[in-house]
């Protein structure tokens, strides 16, 4: 697929992903971003992969439909681990159980539980798959997708590898074992396909995905943004913000001065390490935010 938003400034059509450390904000900064869009008249929806969501939380919806409709143009959609496993079920499961059962004797069930528990990345993988579909279907302009925290989120990135290190292995490896020719060659197709779609999955990301990376300033979070970005640029992606939330921008104690000028000397880190990227600074806010007017008070940060 081309690039749609190479050398445009358009806002709209687009995917953003909102990544970083766990408890920093980025299911605030993801459920604002949709906001925004979704009341700028486009039909928008947030999705959450996170094994804890909390975007319905956040939109104060008790609805279990999905998509869920928080308001006009506006959905979320939390998706569980059960969903991913019928993503992978339906593309992949069915063949290679097939082929698995041949020689194992495991019930189908429990043969799903164990493919989906114990590849790494798997779920990011066919959420970034579900993405893809999602923008295809055309339904809606803004996908804004809230990640689980990051080192997680980016185990996808190693599959591609791992499959062509286990690519170059296998024939080996299947040729001793007791199975016939056939399931043999029908293993190697089902990872050559896993293997394209964990590359398209990638190229997708680079090419779509409009990267935000969400921290604190606070020094473990600030240490952790270096490996983020070496990552994120060892693969192409294209990072154009970088989110610093929780800043303390008023204070009338000295705990909170202390705090303050605490996140100073990670704030001056910040940015004079990221220089280059968009630096959008969120105050810290006296309460949680969750419901549509708290939201909007983030949104004048984040948009205006
Ligand atoms: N700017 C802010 N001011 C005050 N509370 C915030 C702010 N941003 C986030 N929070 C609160 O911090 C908690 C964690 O935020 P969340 O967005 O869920 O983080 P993450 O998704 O990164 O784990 C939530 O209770 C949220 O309401
Ligand atoms: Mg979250």
């Amino acid at each position: 697929m081309v690039n749609e938003r190479e050398g445009t400034d358009v806002d709209s059509g687009c995917i953003y992903m909102f990544a970083g450390k766990g408890g920093v904000g980025k299911t605030t900064c993801a459920a604002t971003t949709a906001l925004h869009h979704a009341q700028t008249g486009e039909e928008t929806i947030a999705i959450s992969t996170d094994a804890t969501p909390s975007l319905a939380h956040i939109f104060e919806t008790g609805d279990r439909q999905k998509p869920v409709k928080v308001q006009k143009q506006l959905y979320i959609n939390e998706i569980g681990l059960d969903e991913v496993q019928q993503m992978w079920d339906n593309k992949f499961g069915k063949e290679v159980y097939e082929v698995f059962s041949t020689f194992v004797s495991i019930d189908y069930d429990s043969f799903l539980e164990f493919m989906t528990s114990m590849l790494p990345g798997l779920s990011d993988e066919f959420m970034v798959d579900y993405i893809r579909e999602m923008k295809k279907g055309g339904r809606y302009q803004t996908i804004v997708w809230d990640t689980a925290p990051l080192g997680q989120t980016l185990a996808l990135l190693h599959t591609p590898a791992m499959l062509v290190e286990h690519l170059r292995m296998a024939p080996r490896v299947y040729s001793r074992l007791k199975f016939g020719s056939k399931s043999q060659d029908s293993i190697l197709n089902i990872l050559r396909r896993w293997q394209k779609l964990s590359a398209d999955s990638i190229d997708f990301l680079r090419q779509e995905v409009r990267f935000n990376i969400v921290t604190i300033a606070e020094a473990l979070a600030f240490e952790q943004l270096e490996g983020i970005f070496k990552e994120l640029d060892e693969h192409g992606f294209d990072v154009k913000q970088l989110i610093v939330n929780n800043v303390i921008k008023e204070y009338d104690s000295e705990f909170l001065m202390m705090k303050a000028s605490q996140q100073r000397k990670y704030l001056s880190k910040i940015y004079e390490r990221y220089s280059h990227l968009n630096i959008i600074e969120i105050p810290m806010c006296p309460y949680e935010i969750k419901g549509i007017e708290r939201l909007k008070r983030i949104e004048q940060n984040l948009f205006y």
